[in-house]
């Protein structure tokens, strides 16, 4: 075999695949250097038939860099579902009230801590919610302390909670500098809320109202672009360069807006931004499974009680933390990438934030995954994220 046919990916990745119990192709040992290396057939089709008879993957621990976990009781039935799978997690601040300052966050990491049942190593990743009036020095020295990771902007009115958020980014252009200098990233709810601006047209209006004069305005602040949903965003993010990266909710990557209306209105798929149609459902997954850096896993895992949802003025959030990554798995098991799956879900994100990888490693398998069953909460109950047909793999260890 020639060497043209071979591309060689460095394990540090810790990628591997099994075969039944037999460890296949990928892996050898450079006994110099001790590290393992990956060869994978760059000949596509070949690389798709052993990539499809691959039954088990193990990855590096993944981190989820969306994630709503609300408070109180609620808090306390999701998080064991993320802690489980995820090393860390980037938590929404969009509580009532917002968590706003330095101190709130603290108490409110405390509360997640608290809530984790079997001694999981996992860590709740805080941010600030920012409104029009936020001050530049809180957001610092939060940042400095080590209790806020990022800030994140909602537009104001765009989504649950954001009532408090910014209602003109000008608003907020000294906290923004202050962030450009001190290297915190802005996370940002991508849709613009003008009622005349059609639902499903809201982010794309946003990339060329807001977002890119902000990137232009501000050229070292670090941006993630939270759920995208439409082939604008894709393509926007792929042109960028290093300033943007975005995170892909395991939903919009198998649902399109069919999916709100199918025999009938469907209140558990409805999140924001809303689904779009199939064409930008395909851009974001080739966007995920390319293995292109700006794209990461975030859950956007976002439970509300099922009596908000089935309801006349239904809310938009969907709960996904129980089969997240196993929904991701099948889409890059379906896309013929199974071997990227590590860069998206345990590598790309870590690199955007400048934070190291975790340590430890999930085991994936193929086969059937028990459906999820509604939880209970008091008197409420929360219901998972269910596709139509069950998903086609499941975590072993
Ligand atoms: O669907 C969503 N639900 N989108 C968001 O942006 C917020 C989230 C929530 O908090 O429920
Ligand atoms: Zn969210």
């Amino acid at each position: 075999m020639s060497n043209e046919g071979l591309v060689i990916v460095p394990i540090q990745q810790k990628v591997s695949f099994r075969r039944r119990r037999t460890v296949v192709f990928l892996g050898f040992a450079n006994s110099r250097s001790q590290f393992l290396s990956a060869v994978i057939l760059s000949s596509k089709e070949i690389r798709e038939s052993i990539l499809s008879s691959i039954n088990e993957i193990i990855i590096r621990r993944p981190d989820d860099w969306h994630l709503h976990v609300r408070d109180g009781a609620f808090l306390n039935a999701v998080v064991p579902y993320t802690a489980k799978v995820f090393g860390r997690a980037i938590i929404m601040p969009n509580l009532t009230p917002p968590v706003i300052t330095a101190a709130g966050a603290s108490a409110y990491r405390d509360r997640i801590l608290s809530s984790l049942v079997d001694g999981e190593d996992f860590e709740p990743l805080m941010t600030a919610y920012l409104t029009d009036v936020t001050d530049p020095a809180e957001i610092a020295r939060g940042h400095e302390n080590f209790v806020f990771t990022a800030a994140k902007l909602y537009p104001a009115g765009a989504t649950t909670n954001s009532d408090n958020g910014v209602t003109d980014i000008a608003n907020i252009s000294r906290v923004l500098e202050t962030m450009e200098k001190i290297g915190m990233p802005l996370l940002i709810h991508g849709e613009v809320t003008d009622p005349d601006i059609d639902i499903f047209d809201r982010e794309k209006v946003f990339i060329d109202r807001t977002l890119e004069p902000t990137l232009q305005r501000f050229p070292d602040l670090k941006i993630v672009f939270e759920h995208i949903t439409t082939k604008e965003a894709v393509d926007f993010v792929k042109e960028a360069g290093s300033q943007i990266a975005a995170t892909i909710t395991p939903h919009h990557l198998v649902i399109n807006r069919n999916a709100l209306f199918t025999g009938g209105i469907r209140p558990h798929m409805y999140c924001l931004p809303i689904a779009k149609r199939e064409k930008h459902r395909i851009a974001l997954r080739a966007a995920a499974t390319s293995g292109d850096a700006s794209f990461f896993l975030g859950t956007d895992s976002a439970p509300h009680p099922v009596s908000d949802k089935e309801s006349s003025c239904g809310c938009a959030g969907i709960f996904n933390a129980p089969s997240a990554l196993e929904i991701y798995a099948q889409v890059f098991d379906e896309e013929g990438s199974l071997d990227l799956l590590e860069c998206f879900a345990s590598l790309n994100g870590p690199a955007f934030y400048g934070l190291p990888v975790n340590d430890g490693s999930i085991t994936l398998q193929r086969g059937d995954r028990p459906r999820d069953p509604c939880l209970s909460v008091g008197h409420e109950e929360i219901m998972p994220f269910e596709m139509e047909k069950p998903v086609g793999w499941k975590i072993v260890a």
